[in-house]
Parts: structure tokens; sequence; C-alpha cells
């Protein structure tokens, strides 16, 4: 069974309504805000929690449990922030953009009231130096809201001084990380911070902080106008809710989706992207939440529930549940070569594993795709992978390391193959 279109969020996804005021207004967002507020901030973290939310931005941390780490009430004078992370980078994902471009008022309205519930005296919305036309109708959907006296002093009336930044980023993959990102906003070059402190305790200027995607930010107003119970509904035990799914490469109709979590990827493919390009047995691998996960060959995929646990079972992740389809036609060794020169390029810099271990890689996947290699330095690699990922600042070093150790661990016969053929090219 699929999303019933009464139960989706998105509900102009695809642009078909325009995105200003009005136009969202009648479609729901922004009604009654100020009765959401009146809840009361603990009601709301509790709703969150109840409702099995995760977030969206890649590593599925309990949303409501996070909020509830902000403070209750400053002892020092320092104001809280919450952060909203547009920066999507990551190779595959674009879902945050097509909240942004069609649907702004459910950000600006979610930031509003998640930014309450944690007692936040602002919002900053990162976006993605790239994302131009995005960045313009945020904009001016923001100016909206002020216009309308729903952000700003007494927002929606309900006597709470919220305001909202949009801040634009200007291309760095790792400024999606959340130091970074703050780091970023305080006008710094994005590179990561050492954790502890986390942000809750000093993040923005010191301040407590939550970063949040902005998947996890916009469908917050509807989960409490909804109830908790409706978002639970939907997915397997710990993988609740509604997901956009964002779908790329070698299907017939690459999309993005609002689905139920846990929806078989079968289902995902032949439902809504008119199924693989020259047909199931055509398929070769997925990558299935982002090029930061390992790639799963084509028999483990098929039947997987789409949600965190169905995708670790199969040693790989949901990320942002961007799904790169592969068919049989693709180069899978430069594939993945040319993810690990996207780390290379993106690495900050600042941990040697990282800044070294990177282009390393890079270079030996290299000579992998050629062929041009010795059979031990397979083994070599995935050791390197190993002392780079979980020896980092940040998660960068473990992102530019799962996806070569997926195509060893899947497509060893495949490299191999590659240096016999170059060793005996070699003979000839
Ligand atoms: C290198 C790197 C890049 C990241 N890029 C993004 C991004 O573009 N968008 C995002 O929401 N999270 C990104 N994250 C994850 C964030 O650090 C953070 O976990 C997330 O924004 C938290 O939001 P959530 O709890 O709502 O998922 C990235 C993490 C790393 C290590
Ligand atoms: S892991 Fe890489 S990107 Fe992250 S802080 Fe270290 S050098 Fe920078």
């Amino acid at each position: 069974m699929a999303l019933a279109d009464k139960d989706r969020i998105f509900t102009n996804l695809y642009g078909y309504q325009p995105w200003n005021l009005p136009a969202a207004q009648a479609r729901g967002d922004w009604d009654n805000t100020k009765a959401l507020l009146e809840r009361g901030q603990d009601a709301i973290i509790d709703e969150i929690k109840a409702s099995g939310l995760r977030g969206r931005g890649g590593a599925g941390f309990p949303t409501g449990l996070k909020w509830s780490f902000m403070p209750k009430e400053s002892k020092d004078g320092r104001p809280s922030f919450l952060v909203i992370n547009a920066d999507e980078s990551e190779p595959g994902s674009c879902k945050d953009r097509e909240i942004i471009r069609h649907d702004p008022h459910k950000l600006l309205e979610g930031a509003l009231v998640a930014g309450f519930a944690m007692r936040a005296r602002a919002a900053y919305i990162y976006i993605r130096g790239e994302y131009i036309r995005e960045a313009e109708t945020l904009f001016a959907a923001r100016d909206e809201a002020y216009a309308a006296g729903l952000l700003g002093k007494n927002a929606c009336g309900s006597g709470y001084d919220f305001d909202v930044f949009v801040h634009r980023g200007a291309g760095a993959y790792i400024c999606g990380e959340e130091t970074a990102m703050i780091e970023s906003i305080e006008g710094k070059k994005g590179q990561p911070r050492l954790k502890p402190p986390f942000p809750a305790g000093a993040g923005l200027y010191g301040c407590p902080t939550t970063v949040n995607n902005v998947e996890s930010i916009a469908v917050a107003p509807t989960i409490m106008r909804r109830g908790a119970a409706w978002f639970s509904s939907f997915g397997r035990e710990n993988n609740k809710g509604t997901k956009l799914f964002q779908i790329s490469g070698h299907v017939n109709k690459p999309c993005v989706v609002e689905e139920e979590m846990s929806i078989p990827f079968s289902e995902l493919i032949e439902k809504h992207c008119g199924g693989i390009r020259g047909g199931k047995d055509n398929l070769l691998a997925v990558i299935p939440g982002g090029s930061s996960v390992p790639l799963v060959p084509a028999d483990q995929i098929w039947d997987a529930p789409m949600d965190f646990d169905g995708l670790r079972a199969v040693g790989s992740g949901l990320g942002t549940a961007a799904v790169i389809v592969m068919d049989k036609s693709t180069d899978i060794v430069r594939a993945i070569s040319r993810l690990s020169y996207f780390y290379k390029h993106e690495s900050c810099g600042q941990c040697t594993p990282c800044r070294e271990g990177t282009g390393w890689m890079w270079r030996v996947m290299e000579r992998l795709r050629t062929g041009d290699a010795e059979l031990e330095e397979i083994d070599m690699l995935f050791q390197v992978t190993k002392q780079v990922e979980g020896h980092t600042i940040c998660a960068l070093g473990d992102a530019a390391a799962w996806p070569i150790q997926g195509l060893i661990r899947h497509f060893r016969p495949e490299i191999e193959r590659r240096i016999a053929a170059n060793v005996r090219e070699a003979a000839e």
C-alpha cells in the first residue's frame, strides 16, 4: 500500500500551486499557530517525542529527545538558538530544496514551533550557496511572514518574540556538519569543532543551540496538528512517519516522493519510478541513503524495507533517503572512485587521517579502476578505510570510508578481474 494523498505532509512538493503565503494558508499552514504554541513548550516536545520522529538529516537522532536537551531557562542570560540545516550537499540528496522552493512556509512555521519549544530566541536557516533561486524564495516567504505578523515580535499573536535569519553558504559540503555550520554562520572558516562541548551546551555564539535538518523541522507543525499517533501509524517500530525519498539514477522516472517509512525498495521503485531501466534483472546495485552510505547489491536491496533498521540490516543506512540506482551499464569501480574524489575535495583538512587518507584512498581507487594495481592493495585499501573510520573529528572521514568498504565487500571479483586484465594486457 502506498501513502494516501490525505496523509501527505508536503502537499505542494511538485509546485503545482504557488509557494506564497495565501496559497500556503489555503493548504493549512499557519492555521492558528498561536493555539499550537499555547499548548506549551513541554507539551510540544512530548508530542514530537511520542511521534517517533527521527532526524531527517542523515544520522536519525530522535528529534524530540534532541529538543529536550536544550535548557529550560537561561541562568546566565545567554539566549538559545535553533539552526536549520539547508546545506544539502550530499550527492543524491535533493529533498530540502523541494521543500524550500515549493513549500517554504512549512519550514518557517516549523521554525517557530520548534524554536518556541526549545525556548530559542531565533532560528538561522543555513542554505546551500548554489541554491540561489531557493534562497530568493525563502527570503521572500520570510518577508511575507514578517509582514503578516507571523514572525518577529509577538509572533502569531502568541506573545513570543521569534526571529528567523536566512544565511547563505558558499558551497562547501563540510558546512553541512553541524558545528562547521555554526562556525560558518559566525563568519569563520567552516571547520567542525571538537565535541564536547555539544551545541546544546555551547553552540552558536557560545549559546545553547540545536541543529536540525529542514525536513525534521518542516514536519513538526503537521505532527502537532494531526497528532503523534497519526504520524507514528506509518512505518515500523523505531522507524516511524512519512519520509521524502529522492530516487535518482537508472530508473525510468527519477523523482522525489513522500512515502511511508519502511516501504520496500521494490514498491518504491515500481510505484513511483516506473521501474528499473531495462527491468528488474538489469539492476546492479543501489546506494540507498546518499553518497556516504555503502552500496547494496541488487539481490539484497530488492525486498529491503526502506528505513533505518532495514538498511542497517543489509550493511548500509537510510541516510537522507537519497536512493541512487545503478543498472548493469554502470562502471561500479569508477562510480565509487568518483565519490572518493568528492570526499577528497571536500575534506576540510583539519585532521590527518581525513586530509591524507581521502587523497590516498582516491589515488588507489583510480588505480583499481584502471587495474593498474597489485592484488594486495585491495586489502591494504580496506585497512586504510578502517584507519580513517572513527578516527576523525567529524563523520566526513567515515563518509569517505564507507562507500569503498561497500565496494570491496560486494564487488571484489570485479576489482580483481580488472587487475588480472591489466596484467594480461601488459604481458601481451
Ligand atoms: C560532512 C557532513 C555533512 C553533512 N551535511 C548535512 C546536510 O547537508 N544537511 C543536514 O541536514 N545534515 C547534514 N549533516 C548532518 C548534520 O551534522 C546534523 O546531524 C543534522 O543536521 C541534524 O539534523 P537532524 O537531527 O534533524 O537530522 C552532515 C554531517 C556531516 C558529517
Ligand atoms: S574528518 Fe575531515 S572534514 Fe571532518 S574535521 Fe576532520 S579533516 Fe575536516
